[in-house]
């Protein structure tokens, strides 16, 4: 998801910290995922049972897998338990797992306590982030008893493969994110009482379709239109734990568009690394501008949203049709990762600083109004203070609404991590803070301009406070809003504006 405005009422009564650390693995400005593959707070917390214990890396080492022996069977018990780490692809990812699963019996549970079956759905996007799922697995290292079938999907399952069983022998099933389509299959496995099931292929051309797919966000609705990356970024883990691109045809995203909208969603994401290298596979099929207007088209549809846009493949229709079709969002997540060309072109990013700075003013001459947010990447190998100089000229000269900066985090099989890790850690933290400071800067004055303005806004939220209430405009800005009525929940809403903070709007409901 595109990195939000994300600033909800609890962080306004200060309930929560608006703080750097706070944002812990995303090193992050802003506070909800970003987009390009990003960070998604996990959604469910709740089930811390089994202890502390946070290295459970060199277990098999000491028990072996003769300790494990008594490896429990999925049986008759039908619960599962999913946590997911990373991306809106993630996410959905996990709606689809949870769709097959119930398409299967089972029945979907809040905590592990509750739950036969157990999957971490994990992301490997950086460092931080992929060691997140070794601390939930060693949670159940004290507890050899705890009678549960665990698997490990997603990104990490994909790059350490089979490593998992040795580094945690509990574990049963280990599916990558390229081999979801694989998944019923693997299930029938465990179910048949078979030990331990992989899926890791990435060569697999098929996409991860699914009959059913539980979804978890009552308003918007994500929607996969290409997996996979054939981009090859030097510091980036994606193509080769997601594989190739693959694109899902027109016809079929259109189908379930309609019955999405049938079953009362009226926002769809589209989601993709790079979602506007999307290639219709039938024969005169779509361009991804064409199937933006054929997805806004839909009967009931009244926002479509897309994410993650590769400036390579960002084009003049992209905003002539965001500018003649309303129900287009007036946002484009467009991650630019440097201001420096030099820097640039280490990242194989396949752009300069001065081609991507045309697509800003490309998307700067629409008729009304874009949103662009980006990614920026701080520390990587070889960068100099030039570099950064240049990264902070081109926030100035992008004028974003808002930016996810991260902290380089050498990655296996990436082809820069054969340069090393030249910038020291601290050096790396202090450019970061440079980046965000000058960023958020932006951000109030951006935002300073909008009050008084008025937004049609998607109410997602209620305050504990009465009478407030959060919802996000088009432009995927967060308006944290008084209103005098109920049942706002879902409706959409004209707010005017009438302040502004870094990353939100306030505001009160024009009635
Ligand atoms: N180190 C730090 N940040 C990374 N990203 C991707 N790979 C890395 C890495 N190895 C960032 C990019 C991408 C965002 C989702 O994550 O900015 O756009
Ligand atoms: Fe990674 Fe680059 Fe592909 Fe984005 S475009 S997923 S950063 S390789």
């Amino acid at each position: 998801m595109p990195p939000s405005f994300d600033v909800r009422l609890d962080d306004l009564t200060g309930a929560r910290a608006e703080s750097r650390e706070a944002a812990q693995d995303s090193d992050s400005i802003l506070a909800g995922p970003p987009s390009e593959l990003g960070v998604n707070k996990s959604p469910t917390r709740q089930n811390q049972r089994y202890g502390d214990d946070a290295s459970p890396t060199r277990q098999s080492q000491h028990h072996g897998d003769g300790a494990w022996s008594t490896h429990p069977v999925l049986g008759d018990e039908r619960t599962f338990y999913i946590e997911t780490f990373g991306c809106q692809m993630n996410v959905h990812d996990s709606e689809k797992v949870a769709g097959v699963l119930l398409g299967r019996g089972y029945q979907q549970v809040e905590t592990v306590d509750a739950a036969k079956l157990v999957f971490y759905n994990t992301c490997s996007i950086r460092e931080k982030a992929a060691q997140k799922v070794f601390s939930r697995l060693g949670e159940f290292r004290k507890h050899p008893d705890h009678g549960k079938v665990i698997g490990v999907l997603g990104c990490v399952a994909q790059q350490e493969g089979e490593e998992i069983f040795e580094r945690a022998p509990w574990v049963s099933l280990v599916c990558g994110s390229a081999s979801y389509s694989k998944l019923p299959t693997l299930l029938a496995q465990l179910e048949a009482g078979n030990r331990r099931v992989t899926g890791l292929d990435t060569d697999t051309d098929e996409t991860f379709e699914t009959e059913m797919t539980r979804r978890d966000n009552p308003f918007r609705a994500y929607l996969t239109i290409i997996e996979g990356c054939d981009k090859s970024c030097s510091y980036c883990v994606v193509p080769y734990t997601r594989g190739p691109e693959r694109s899902r045809s027109s016809a079929s995203v259109l189908e379930e568009v309609r019955k999405l909208a049938g079953a009362g969603y009226s926002e769809i994401q589209l989601l993709g690394q790079t979602v506007n290298s999307y290639r219709d596979p039938a024969p005169r099929g779509k361009t991804f501008a064409e199937l933006l207007v054929t997805v806004a088209a839909v009967p009931g549809i009244r926002r479509v949203r897309f994410t993650t846009s590769h400036p390579r493949d960002f084009g003049r229709d992209i905003v002539e049709a965001i500018d003649s079709v309303p129900a287009l969002c007036d946002h484009v997540h467009l991650p630019v990762q440097s201001g420096s060309t030099r820097v640039l072109r280490a990242m194989q990013r396949t752009y300069t600083r001065e081609e991507y700075l045309e697509k800003i003013a490309l998307i700067r001459s629409a008729r009304r109004p874009i949103s662009v947010t980006s990614d920026i990447i701080v520390g990587f190998p070889g960068e100099t203070e030039q570099d950064v100089a240049e990264t902070l000229s081109l926030l100035d000269a992008a004028q974003y609404d808002g930016v996810f900066a991260f902290q380089y985090s050498p990655r296996p099989n990436t082809a820069s991590l054969q340069m090393g890790d030249s910038i020291p850690e601290e050096e790396k933290g202090r450019r970061l803070a440079i980046v965000q400071d000058r960023q958020r800067e932006i951000q109030v004055a951006r935002n300073n301009e909008l009050v008084g303005q008025t937004f049609e806004v998607l109410v997602d939220g209620a305050s504990r406070r009465p009478g407030q209430w959060t919802g996000r405009s088009s432009s995927n800005r967060i308006l944290n809003f008084s209103s005098p009525r109920s049942d706002l929940l879902g409706q959409y809403i004209q707010v005017r504006a009438t302040g502004a903070s870094p990353n939100s709007l306030v505001g009160e409901q024009i009635i």
